[in-house]
């Protein structure tokens, strides 16, 4: 533990700040209680700190009402109320096969059950969705566009904007995926025309896990698909109509909400651009230093702009399971394995009949030093593949 490296940032950021930790144990020592269900002091003051923490996301992702910022568990959570809140029988989505199995699973399932039509449109070669065909799939009944904004497996970042304007001008509502994105790429509702942003708390946003959410502009509606307390109004029969009540249901995670206010802090104070610039630097070293060795493969994009700190690769010959056991058990180096919750990204690799890829996911604390050592160990790993060479950890 004392000598890991953790390269699976991708799957979560650790570790958190210092500061994420500290003041989730203060708050949740000196105000630990259920906001908006009763008047006294220590309750009107957590209500403070959700409130502070829906405008501060509101503000992060350029909105307008910090009622309509909802809190979730995660992204999955926010993803399947926009998907099952926003598509009925009769209606068509389009989506890409970016995706991640939270958006995935949820429009198979509408599709399987309820009859929901859905196209996913394939990136291209270079990783990358051609807004043009998004525009081509839209049609009368098209109700929805949903999309990865940056894909958990090979690291692009979408062009939002485009496809954004194209939704606009067709009266279809757009919704990103910003799991991968919100804390690295800056996200900004208004310019890139965006009708709803779902995010999770624990990636590049340096929260804890069981907190996420979702921004719904104002002229877009989602269907409550839940009911329960919403500790308002309780003499009214159904779920209330109003945001953020309308998409929040029973106490909220407010040691969550907490760890996510102070992982924002943190990422303003150190500056999103900064951040993404040092994880950027890691992702080209590792880029150059896996290119050096033969019989590594790649997946990933020649020049490395508009992309996240993620590389996917395969070692030739080898499960990328066994290329991931190696890491972990011989080099202390943790990263991800397999198909990455999204399927049909391998699909279109030609991945996904060997067992997917090896994802390395860099995040703010990582150094030089660590990937130095995550090229070493893969090149030890190459050389034993390649020329049956006694590695180093035998
Ligand atoms: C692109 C993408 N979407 C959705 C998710 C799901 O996030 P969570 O498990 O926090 O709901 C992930 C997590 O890996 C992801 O990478």
């Amino acid at each position: 533990m004392e000598n890991l490296i953790y390269l699976d940032n991708g799957a979560t950021s650790f570790p958190k700040p210092d500061e994420v930790y500290t003041f989730m144990d203060s708050f949740y020592r000196n105000f630990g209680v259920n906001p908006g269900r009763s008047g006294y002091d220590l309750c009107m003051e957590t209500g403070d700190l959700v409130d502070k923490t829906r405008k501060q996301l509101t503000d992060f992702f350029n909105g307008s009402d910090p009622n309509r910022l909802c809190f979730s568990h995660n992204s999955t959570d926010a993803l399947n109320l926009i998907i099952f809140g926003m598509l009925k029988q009769g209606d068509h989505a389009i989506s890409t096969t970016l995706e991640h199995n939270s958006v995935l699973r949820p429009l198979y399932h509408q599709n399987k059950f309820n009859g929901v039509e859905v196209d996913y449109v394939p990136f291209g070669t270079n990783g990358f969705v051609d807004p043009e065909d998004i525009k081509k799939k839209i049609k009368a009944n098209t109700r929805l566009v949903i999309l990865n904004h940056a894909s958990n497996v090979i690291g692009t970042v979408q062009p939002v904007e485009a496809i954004g304007r194209i939704c606009r001008d067709n009266n279809v509502p757009f919704a990103i995926d910003a799991s991968q994105s919100a804390g690295k790429i800056r996200i900004d509702m208004e310019k890139m025309y965006i009708d709803i942003v779902a995010f999770t708390g624990h990636k590049s946003l340096l929260g804890p896990t069981g907190i996420g959410g979702l921004y719904v502009r104002d002229g877009i509606e989602i269907q409550h698909t839940r009911a329960g307390g919403t500790g308002v109004r309780s003499a009214h029969r159904m779920h209330l109509e109003d945001y953020p009540y309308r998409l929040e249901y029973g106490t909220g995670n407010v040691v969550g909400i907490a760890g996510l206010h102070a992982g924002l802090k943190w990422i303003e104070e150190k500056g999103m651009d900064p951040i993404h610039h040092h994880e950027m630097k890691l992702t080209r070293m590792l880029r150059d230093g896996l290119r050096e060795l033969d019989g590594v493969i790649l997946y990933c994009q020649e020049e490395l702009t508009d992309h996240i700190g993620v590389i996917s690769f395969n070692v030739d010959g080898m499960e990328a399971l066994n290329v991931g056991t190696l890491l972990d058990g011989e080099y202390d180096i943790a990263c991800r394995t397999g198909l990455h919750c999204a399927p049909l990204v391998h699909e279109q690799l030609g991945t996904a009949k060997i067992g997917g890829a090896v994802r390395i996911g860099i995040g703010p604390f990582n150094t030089e030093d660590h990937i130095r050592a995550a090229i070493d160990a893969i090149g030890d790993i190459v050389d034993f593949q390649n020329k049956k060479q006694t590695p180093s950890f035998l």
